[in-house]
């Protein structure tokens, strides 16, 4: 078996090289990777003593080199996770988000329909549906809920998903998307909620919390991600949307709290500031046919996850320590400058 990841040097990319690793150690892995701001090698560090692993640098949206590596390589299995992915940057710079998601997909796509791979799997995101009303605690997103995008990033993940089913209807391509709610765990770039929060909070430095911290999301442990996309490739069928989450919402005042409570800091160190423009209000995930069809349940419970997320940051020093410069310390000051002032 021959599988090419892209993105594999992300948060969740790497997160499942790790799991197909430990999980299939037949398999031959391909990485395809551009390495933008989000995109670590240091994340990949033991994958690499297998010989079964192979990285690539380069773009999803570049079709010479994506059409020679399919040349090249004749994948069995294409799992795109390649993606501009956070919300608050695609407020920022709209258009990398349409090229990467949008463009890089359908570049993906072609090459995966030319070289005849047996199953192309995209990662998407609930985003995909919008929001629903904090008031409605009974409603929740099933495969059959309209697509209703709020951001630049969810209406180019939205704008792939149906490249992906037209790629699918029209030429036959054996397809399957799978839509997750929001995941923690290690190696998630600290820019998004948890790992922002877990470092600021070791440095004693405020916290920002958007608007008044009430907005929900509905948290799920990277390697229950990581094993519904195995299952749904060894045992989903073709053409489906798989829904994923664990029925685990949050609000995000409380996330932030536990964070402060499990590393022992003062909540006096929230701030509450200027909201994200269009922020959606919660996410929830029904997973009843994910479940149903597949058996997949989570296996980490949050209070869990986030204990083990918190205690790999304070381990891994090493890891973000890195990252804490240069274009990082940029970007917090273009976010968060005048925000905290
Ligand atoms: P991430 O931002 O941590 O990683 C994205 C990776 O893609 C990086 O390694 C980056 O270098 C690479 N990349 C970006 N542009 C590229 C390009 N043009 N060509 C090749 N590689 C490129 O993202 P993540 O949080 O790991 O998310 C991975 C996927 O899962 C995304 O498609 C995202 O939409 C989806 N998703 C994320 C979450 C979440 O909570 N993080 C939840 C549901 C779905
Ligand atoms: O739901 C899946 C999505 O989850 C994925 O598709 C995205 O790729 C991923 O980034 C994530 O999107 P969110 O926008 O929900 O994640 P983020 O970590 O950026 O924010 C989580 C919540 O925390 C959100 O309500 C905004 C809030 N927030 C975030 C940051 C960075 C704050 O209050 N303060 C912050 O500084």
């Amino acid at each position: 078996m021959k599988l090419l990841v892209t993105g594999g040097a992300g948060f969740i990319g790497s997160n499942f090289i790790y799991y197909m690793q430990k999980t299939h150690p037949d398999y031959e892995i391909v990485n395809l990777d551009l390495l933008t701001y989000a995109g670590n090698p240091d994340s990949l560090k033991e994958a690499e003593q297998s010989p079964n692993y192979r990285f690539v640098h380069g773009d999803i949206a570049d079709s010479a080199l994506v059409t020679d590596l399919f040349e090249k390589e004749r994948f069995d299995t294409v799992v795109n996770f390649a993606a501009e992915s956070h919300v608050d940057r695609a407020v920022l710079n709209p258009s990398v988000f349409v090229r990467t998601n949008v463009l890089g997909t359908q570049v993906l796509l072609d090459a995966a329909k030319t070289y005849g791979v047996k199953r192309y799997h995209q990662v998407s995101t609930d985003e995909v549906y919008g929001d629903l009303p904090l008031d409605r605690p009974d409603l929740f997103f099933t495969e059959t809920s309209p697509l209703h995008t709020s951001s630049p990033y969810s209406a180019a993940k939205a704008g792939a998903d149906l490249l992906v089913l037209a790629y699918h209807r029209t030429f036959g391509l054996p397809v399957t998307i799978s839509r997750c709610s929001n995941n923690y765990g290690p190696y998630q770039f600290p820019e998004k909620l948890i790992p922002l929060m877990i470092l600021r909070a070791l440095k004693d430095e405020p916290l920002p919390v958007y608007g008044t911290g009430e907005n929900i999301r509905d948290w799920l442990y990277v390697e229950d991600h990581c094993i519904a996309i195995d299952m749904i490739l060894q045992k989903g069928t073709v053409g489906e949307i798989y829904n994923i989450g664990g029925h685990n919402e949050k609000t995000n005042l409380h996330v932030v709290k536990t964070i402060l409570e499990t590393l022992n800091k003062p909540e006096a160190l929230i701030s509450f500031v200027t909201d994200r423009p269009g922020h959606d209000r919660r996410y929830a995930i029904d997973p009843a046919k994910i479940s149903a069809e597949l058996g997949w349940m989570p296996t980490v419970a949050f209070e869990n996850g986030i204990r083990k997320t918190i205690r790999w940051y304070v381990e891994h020093p090493d890891w973000w320590q890195r990252i804490l410069t240069g274009e990082y310390s940029r970007y917090i000051e273009t976010m968060y400058g005048k925000r905290l002032s």
